[in-house]
């Protein structure tokens, strides 16, 4: 296994006790990464040293605040291979998703992102909300007819009917890079072969897989790609959209308002270039600037490294879920394309307890229907039990979680 234990005490929060005296063992990184230092340090720096409104100030704060944000946006741009100028700063990946939402919905008819009866949206069942409800709405306001990929017992995407889903009425197709459930890996090549092949643009949710491995937008041949920099070591309230040059400029602003415009008359306006058009208001400098310490931090660490050390850990969750009984693995038992985040039920235990009784012994973990409810319908769960990883944890966050597993049912007095 890599060993990125030289990294762990970065991270303050991991130092602290829980629950009696546990020590913290975080497995809840799917949700939302842990912070180390050097991104505390680097927002806190932003307030501390250089704080002023970015692009709209004549003084020395405000040229100050201004390169680092846009050094921030040339950094977390580089990290994905991407051009600054397609790198829009929002403030999640959920906002990111309802831009390109809203754009496609206000859109006139002439536009390649206009929406209407007949036309058809792909997304798949293993989406979280955020990349589901979006669309969901902009079909009901259009017409439009929402289209899904189902997925499989084994907890994979079901590409069985891929020429019967996308088609030539297939306008969008809006697909996660990872489930935060089962953590399948999307095959993206047939996808997107077919998305091309009937001119669909391809939204690819790159929440739960940016942060865990190494992501190129230009080997991906997507359209469009998001994710948060919450889950991947950085701030809250600051997430990425990344665009194709040639579709921000003919799409439309999402929000409106200052400095993302480039002349104004009481009855008129007119958009700035990429990427301010869309950064409407003062943005969140001192997120972006956390985002790019987040950026050199995994840079530091190493995409590959970091992608192979969570591999180990889920196999070694896998084998060893495997071996309690009682216990069922919700997604692909096979660590062939798949991610850190391991899902499980225990029979006879409804997952919040399961839960509770972890977080006793320490243990963060999530449960529930991880914003992911049509999955959870599809598979017949109320809800599920997922630990997930990122580079601070270890062999022994592991065996302690196993450890308390195999204790639950005789917990709860289940009768096997
Ligand atoms: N993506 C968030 C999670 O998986 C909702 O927890």
């Amino acid at each position: 296994m890599v060993d990125l234990s030289q990294y762990k005490k970065d991270f303050p929060i991991l130092s602290r006790t829980v629950r009696g005296g546990n020590p913290l063992v975080y497995l809840d990184s799917g949700a939302t990464s842990q912070k180390p230092e050097q991104v505390i340090s680097a927002e806190g720096d932003f307030y501390r040293k250089h704080n002023a409104a970015v692009h709209r100030g004549a003084h020395l704060l405000a040229e100050e605040a201004s390169a680092a944000y846009e050094s921030a946006r040339e950094n977390v741009a580089t990290f994905i291979g991407a051009k600054a100028a397609e790198t829009i700063f929002t403030k999640s990946a959920t906002e990111s998703i309802n831009a390109i939402a809203y754009s496609f919905g206000n859109s006139d008819s002439s536009s390649k992102f206009s929406i209407k009866a007949g036309d058809e949206i792909v997304v798949s069942e293993m989406e979280h909300h955020a990349n589901l409800i979006p669309w969901q709405q902009l079909a009901k306001r259009t017409g439009a007819k929402l289209r899904w990929f189902e997925v499989t017992p084994e907890g994979r995407l079901d590409l069985s009917k891929l020429s019967d889903v996308i088609n030539a009425k297939t306008k969008i197709v809006a697909i996660t890079h990872q489930s935060n459930v089962l953590g399948s890996i999307t095959p993206l090549k047939p996808i997107t072969a077919a998305a091309r092949a009937v001119g669909a643009l391809i939204v690819l949710d790159a929440c739960q897989s940016v942060p865990h491995f190494k992501v190129d937008v230009k080997e991906l041949d997507v359209d469009f790609i998001m994710f948060s920099g919450h889950k991947m070591l950085g701030p809250t309230g600051v997430g990425i959209l990344w665009g194709r040059e040639t579709l921000l400029n003919e799409m439309s602003p999402f929000l409106f308002g200052g400095s993302m415009i480039d002349s104004v008359t009481m009855t008129e306006a007119t958009w700035a270039q990429l990427p301010q058009k869309f950064e409407a208001g003062v943005p969140n400098m001192a997120q972006a600037v956390g985002l790019s310490a987040a950026v050199d931090y995994l840079n530091k660490v190493g995409m590959k490294n970091l992608h192979e050390h969570e591999i180990a850990l889920t196999k070694q969750m896998l084998d060893g879920l495997s071996q309690i009984q009682g216990v069922n693995i919700i997604g692909p038992v096979e660590i062939k394309d798949r991610g850190g985040v391991v899902s499980f039920t225990i029979d006879g235990v409804h997952p919040h307890d399961v839960g509770q009784y972890l977080d006793q012994h320490g243990i963060a973990v999530r449960t529930g229907h991880h914003c992911a409810w049509p999955l959870m319908r599809k598979l017949n769960l109320v809800g599920t039990t997922r630990a997930s990883f990122h580079l601070y944890n270890n062999a022994d966050d592991v065996i302690k979680l196993l450890d308390s597993v195999s204790e639950v049912q005789a917990y709860f007095k289940v009768k096997i």
